[in-house]
């Protein structure tokens, strides 16, 4: 039986990408959204992965949802923890509502969805754990101090759960992605994007979501057992750690 993956914000941007990614490489997907309905129904429509309707800030919310991954597909052998989302503003203007909501949504989610799916992963010896962290939690990005504290977070929680898992078949990486040409980097003020953004990607240009994709495949493999605990970089050269 091909194995089970989840892709949590997988209906839209890089997770969409994701999600069709391991389709093609024979997975069962699941593919998790939390409030466009429209993207993903077409998504659905045009792919034909089943879409799950939930918020991964909301512990109890995941905890339905993936009973339901599991009745519907099997137990889940690959959880990427994609979802997130921006409120950028300087810290001096940031309020308690934006830093919340990208915590609970970039950072808890992560403790909500992987904490779900651990107990059968050592169970079956066998894992895969892929997190999207992004290149502003390794650098810092002015008027990002709450993603950027998340996604640095993520990179902590890859390296101790690389850990753990490790004797049990379980891996834990990460990724990095640079600036990527999905709506939330179209959220940032064009101009922005030209003179501060553009300038420092020494490949010249934004990254495609498909360019992140196929190193999830990469790590989510069988064959990708002894690459755990990294983050793999992924930004065209902007920023080496
Ligand atoms: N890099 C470097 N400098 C930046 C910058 C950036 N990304 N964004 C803004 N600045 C500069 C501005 O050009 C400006 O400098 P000058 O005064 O010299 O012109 C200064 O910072 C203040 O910026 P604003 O005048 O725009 O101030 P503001 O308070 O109106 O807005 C802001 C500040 C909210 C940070 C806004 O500029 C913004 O949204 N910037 C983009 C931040 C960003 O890069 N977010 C990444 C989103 S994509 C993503 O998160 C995916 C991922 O993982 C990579």
């Amino acid at each position: 039986m091909a194995r089970v993956a989840i892709v949590t914000g997988g209906t839209r941007g890089i997770g969409a990408a994701i999600s069709v990614a391991l389709k093609n490489k024979g997975y069962r997907v699941a593919a998790n959204y939390a409030g466009n309905d429209a993207a993903a129904r077409q998504f659905q429509a045009e792919h034909g992965i089943p879409v799950y309707k939930f918020d991964v800030s909301d512990f109890e919310a995941c905890e339905k949802g993936v009973q339901q991954i599991v009745r519907d597909l099997g137990p889940v052998d690959i959880l990427v923890n994609n979802a997130g989302i921006t409120r950028d503003v300087m810290l001096h203007k940031m309020t308690k509502e934006n830093w919340d909501a990208v915590i609970r949504t970039n950072l808890d989610s992560v403790f909500n969805m992987t904490r779900l799916v651990i107990e059968g992963m050592r169970a079956r010896n066998f894992g895969r754990i892929i997190n999207i962290s992004s290149i502003n939690g390794r650098k810092g990005q002015l008027g990002q101090v709450n993603y950027s504290a998340a996604k640095a977070g993520l990179l902590g929680f890859t390296k101790a759960l690389a850990l753990e898992g490790a004797a049990k078949g379980i891996t834990c990486n990460a990724i990095a992605p640079g600036y990527i040409n999905t709506d939330m980097v179209a959220a940032v003020p064009k101009e922005v994007i030209e003179t501060k953004v553009l300038p420092f990607i020494p490949v010249g240009r934004l990254g495609t979501a498909e360019e992140i994709a196929r190193c999830v495949t990469f790590l989510a493999a069988d064959e990708a057992g002894f690459i755990t605990g990294a983050c793999i970089d992924i930004n065209g050269g902007q920023y080496m750690a």
